[in-house]
Formats: structure tokens, sequence, C-alpha cells
């Protein structure tokens, strides 16, 4: 038997002063897409901001639904809306972050176990490691590659 360990680096940041302004841009449509939401049920409003490689930002929110499983993550949100928009494009970065009452949250909101999966999943589709960026007020963390976030990743199929 051996015993392992699997460490995760990432960066954290006091402010959005603080990071490089392609960073910056993209953890502020972030910021802007949580106005996006339609949250009506949990009040929570999450927006994504996807950067591909060539520049481009779309973004997305939060979308509930009376039926609560039919609703959606922001980050899913986000991510299918630009691989279905812009197909052959790869993706190198996604930013999220959540507010509640118009506030963005003092600590970054951390993605759910699916939209990690699907994080993963456009990761590979695009071959280039996906930075993500979890923005809140007080704190901002860089992660370099989604596996930062999933560690032993499902992708064997
Ligand atoms: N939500 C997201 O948009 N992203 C996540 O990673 C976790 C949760 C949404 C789903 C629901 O609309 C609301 O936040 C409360 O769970």
């Amino acid at each position: 038997m051996t015993n392992k360990e699997i460490k995760i680096a990432y960066q954290e940041y006091d402010s959005l002063a603080e990071l490089d302004p392609k960073d910056r841009e993209l953890a502020q449509a972030s910021i802007d897409a949580t106005a996006q939401a339609y949250a009506p049920y949990s009040k929570f409003n999450v927006g994504a901001a996807v950067l591909f490689e060539d520049g481009v930002i779309v973004k997305g929110a939060n979308q509930e639904n009376a039926a609560y499983p039919s609703g959606l993550c922001a980050e899913r949100t986000a991510l299918f809306y630009a691989s279905a928009s812009r197909p052959d494009k790869p993706m190198t970065a996604i930013a999220i972050a959540a507010g509640q009452n118009g506030q963005l949250l003092e600590m970054p909101a951390t993605p759910c176990g699916a939209c990690r999966q699907v994080m993963a999943q456009y990761q590979l589709k695009s071959g280039l490691p996906m930075k993500v960026l979890l923005v809140g007020a007080h704190k901002i963390w860089k992660f370099e590659k989604i596996d930062d976030l999933l560690p032993l990743i499902f992708d064997s199929i």
C-alpha cells in the first residue's frame, strides 16, 4: 500500500485591480452576467463568462424552472451556448461570479460537480487548459486548468 496525496495550486487575488487586463475583463463579464440570471426560486444569481482563444467572450447565467431539475446552472448555460454558437473555436477560460440581493458575494462561489464535469469536457474538446476564475468581491481565485477543481477527471471514453 502506498499513501498518495493530491495537491491543488491556485492563486488568490484581493481585487479585480490585481488581475491582468484580460482576466479582469473576463471576471467583470461574469459579474455583469449575474444580472442576466433568471432565478425566481433561489434568488441566487450566478453569472459565467467563457473566453475563446481568439478573445471573444460569451456570457451565461443560471436559468431556473418551476420543475426544478429543468433549470440549468450559469456555467453550463454559458458553456453550452459557447460551444453551440462557435463549435470550432477553442475555449481557454471561464469566470464565475454569484450574487444575492444585487450584491456580489464576498467570497467566490465554487461550481457544482456537474458543471466541473462539463468544463472538463470542453477543455478536452478545446485541447487547451481551461483556466477558471472564481470571482468574489473580497477574493478572486484562479486555477490554471479544470483538473485543479476536478482531480481524477473522468475523460476515458
Ligand atoms: N447554480 C449555478 O448557476 N452554478 C453552480 O455551480 C451552482 C448553483 C445555480 C443553480 C440554481 O439556479 C441556483 O444557483 C441555486 O442553487
